[in-house]
């Protein structure tokens, strides 16, 4: 019996009805405990190069900030070099984990404005900051837990990065791991939230819930969680919204809530166009990833059917495999990045599939619950 709540279809709108066009993500903003080794660790392990820096040696003397990029995929790395700043706090309070989820714009002006009036609360008024390469405009709301969305204009800007940032250049550049751009990005938030941040994304930017999951779509014998997915007009920008739900031991979204101390960005999965290949690179870079079962692979193809890839390195690395009315996706999710268990990636192929991996559901929690039992939180 089919669980999963369609959304109904959207009533076509004009496009100029789309009052806060986007054009992707600009960039995901980390703060970090160290923000030289966090540089270093993902430029090692995941094939990002060098970008651009600000610190003290740029005029920037309350922090340190390391850009890198991996084709269309811009990491931003940010380390307070002083307690008693809200950077240090967030780091007291959340570890390591997403400040900022930077959006394209063609205007930020008008993305600050159309979105403050419908409710959204603002994080920075709209700001020009200008340099001799042009002008980066830049404004941000914010959205749950202490995460924010910027918003991101630079259509009149040719310098590196942005004003205030210098190019880093480094004799150190491992090779890309194949990784292209940021397919999605996931919120968990705290009980009986999920709806009210449904209502959010809909009233102060204009998204739409395009798939829902319950939590018996989402549940395995322990644990429970609910979850919408939340798109905007182009689909560029997808942001699905967890939630706990009661199960008989403790939901992994409550121990992220736990251990994150309060709500923030769960996963940020990256697309590829050769997830076997880029898998096996990043393994070898020393990504540690969930296992899963071979009993997963001994039926995924009876659910999923004729696939282009061979089965045997998909189990060999542990790739989930989930199919939709669309085509196919295959899809893998890494262990946490940092020692608390709350952000990790997931690394994502669509072959014609638009979904999120629902049929993966039951096998991916179960292997996270055997991690979640091994820190004795289950
Ligand atoms: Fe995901």
């Amino acid at each position: 019996m089919p669980t999963t709540l369609e959304a109904p279809e959207p009533k076509i709108a004009p496009a100029q009805t789309d009052f806060l066009p986007l054009e992707g993500t600009d960039y995901v903003e980390f703060y970090v405990g160290n923000a030289k080794q966090a540089a270093h660790f993902y430029k090692t392990a995941f094939g990002f190069q060098s970008l651009a820096y600000a610190g003290p040696e740029t005029g920037q003397m309350d922090r340190a900030s390391y850009v890198i990029r991996q084709n269309k995929l811009t990491f931003v790395l940010t380390t307070p070099l002083r307690p008693g700043n809200p950077i240090a706090d967030h780091i007291y309070g959340h570890g390591d984990g997403v400040k900022y989820l930077a959006l394209r714009v063609p205007d930020a002006t008008s993305a600050w404005e159309e979105t403050t009036k419908r409710g959204g609360k603002s994080y920075l008024e709209p700001r020009h900051l200008t340099d001799e390469n042009g002008e980066v405009v830049i404004s941000g709301i914010h959205t749950y837990g202490e995460t924010v969305h910027l918003f991101i204009e630079r259509k009149n800007y040719r310098g590196v990065f942005m004003p205030g940032f210098r190019k880093w250049e480094t004799t150190y550049n491992p090779p890309s791991t194949g990784l292209e751009y940021v397919d999605h990005c996931v919120g968990n938030v705290g009980w009986n939230q999920m709806n009210p941040w449904v209502k959010f994304y809909e009233d102060v930017m204009g998204f739409r819930n395009i798939l829902s999951f319950d939590d018996k779509d989402i549940s395995t014998e322990y644990s429970a969680l609910m979850s919408k997915v939340m798109s905007n007009g182009n689909g560029f920008v997808k942001f699905p919204i967890n939630e706990p739900a009661e199960g008989k031991k403790k939901s992994q979204v409550e121990e992220y809530l736990d251990f994150y101390n309060g709500e923030g960005v769960q996963h940020v999965a990256i697309a590829t166009k050769d997830i076997v290949k880029s898998v096996r690179d990043l393994q070898s870079r020393g990504v540690e990833f969930l296992k899963i079962p071979a009993t997963y692979y001994e039926t995924v193809l009876d659910r999923v059917g004729k696939i282009d890839e061979d089965l045997a390195p998909l189990q060999e690395l542990g790739i989930l495999i989930d199919r939709d009315n669309e085509g196919y996706l295959l899809q893998i999710f890494s262990k946490p990045v940092e020692d608390r268990p709350t952000l990790f990636f997931e690394i994502i192929q669509r072959k014609g599939a638009k979904s999120f991996g629902k049929g993966n559901f039951k096998a991916l929690f179960e292997a996270l619950e055997r991690e979640q039992e091994l820190r004795g939180n289950l």
